[in-house]
């Protein structure tokens, strides 16, 4: 495809400098992979990275969009390559919940998948100028709540800060002891939160399961080229 930059051979380093976040794409970056990590595998990345200092931004100067970076001023094509490549991919579209001092908060997110079987586990990432991001940081458990093809107007509100009032209004467990739960749900996934790394403007939350429950009939909600859809025929 002419003019079209492959991102395959990219790595994606984030810095910060006064006026926010950028993103820079760096060609065939081999000394991400030359040296063994002394700390992980993020550890060739500058230090403001890895510890998520990179995403400290000016938030207020910034419409809340959910993903709040200034994308790569160095290689924009590699930018848009990479969001029309991210377009194509298919991804269930979840709730993360939580309780915090008797308050529910949830998200919707894509960004969602399973970690291993041993033990049961699965990861999620928060932006960090999403409400509930500081709160996730805190708590002890989250669920994850995998929408039905029928839950559309839900996705569509835990994603809209305007709806913040109505998210909870029904179809969810009303305790606040454990995180909520849509009772509807294709699927929910109650995590005990164990770890969690920053990078950039997310964070990526770890959860062992403790509890899972399905709704039967399997056909689950999906975000494929920005509109929602079904997985099933
Ligand atoms: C389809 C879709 C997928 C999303 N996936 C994520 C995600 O994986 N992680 C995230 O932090 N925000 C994601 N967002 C953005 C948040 O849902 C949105 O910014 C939300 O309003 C943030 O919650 P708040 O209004 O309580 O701050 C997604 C939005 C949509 C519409």
């Amino acid at each position: 495809m002419a003019g079209a930059v492959s991102v395959s051979s990219m790595v994606p380093l984030f810095g910060a400098d006064a006026s926010g976040l950028r993103i820079f794409f760096q060609r065939n970056p081999t000394f991400v992979s030359a040296a063994p990590a002394r700390d992980g595998p993020t550890s060739s990345l500058p230090r403001s990275v890895r510890d998520g200092q990179a995403g400290r931004l000016d938030v207020a100067s910034r419409a809340h969009s959910g993903h709040g970076a200034a994308m790569s001023e160095t290689d924009p094509s590699a930018v848009e390559s990479f969001r029309a490549a991210m377009r194509r991919v298919a991804s269930t579209v979840n709730v993360i919940t939580i309780c915090v001092g008797g308050e529910r908060m949830g998200i919707t997110a894509t960004a969602m998948s399973s970690l291993a079987m041993d033990p049961p586990s699965l990861l999620v990432c928060i932006n960090r100028f999403s409400a509930m991001h500081g709160s996730m940081e805190d708590v002890s458990h989250f669920c994850v709540n995998v929408l039905h093809r029928d839950q559309e107007n839900i996705a569509r509100m835990f994603a809209d800060r305007r709806q913040h009032a109505l998210r909870f209004l029904s179809g969810w467990t009303e305790d606040c002891v454990r995180p909520p739960r849509l009772i509807d749900a294709q699927a929910s996934i109650v995590c005990r939160r164990i770890d969690h790394h920053r990078f950039g403007t997310h964070s990526i939350f770890i959860g062992v399961v403790e509890d899972a429950q399905v709704r039967e009939e399997v056909n689950p909600l999906v975000y494929v080229d920005g509109q929602y859809g079904g997985a099933v025929d």
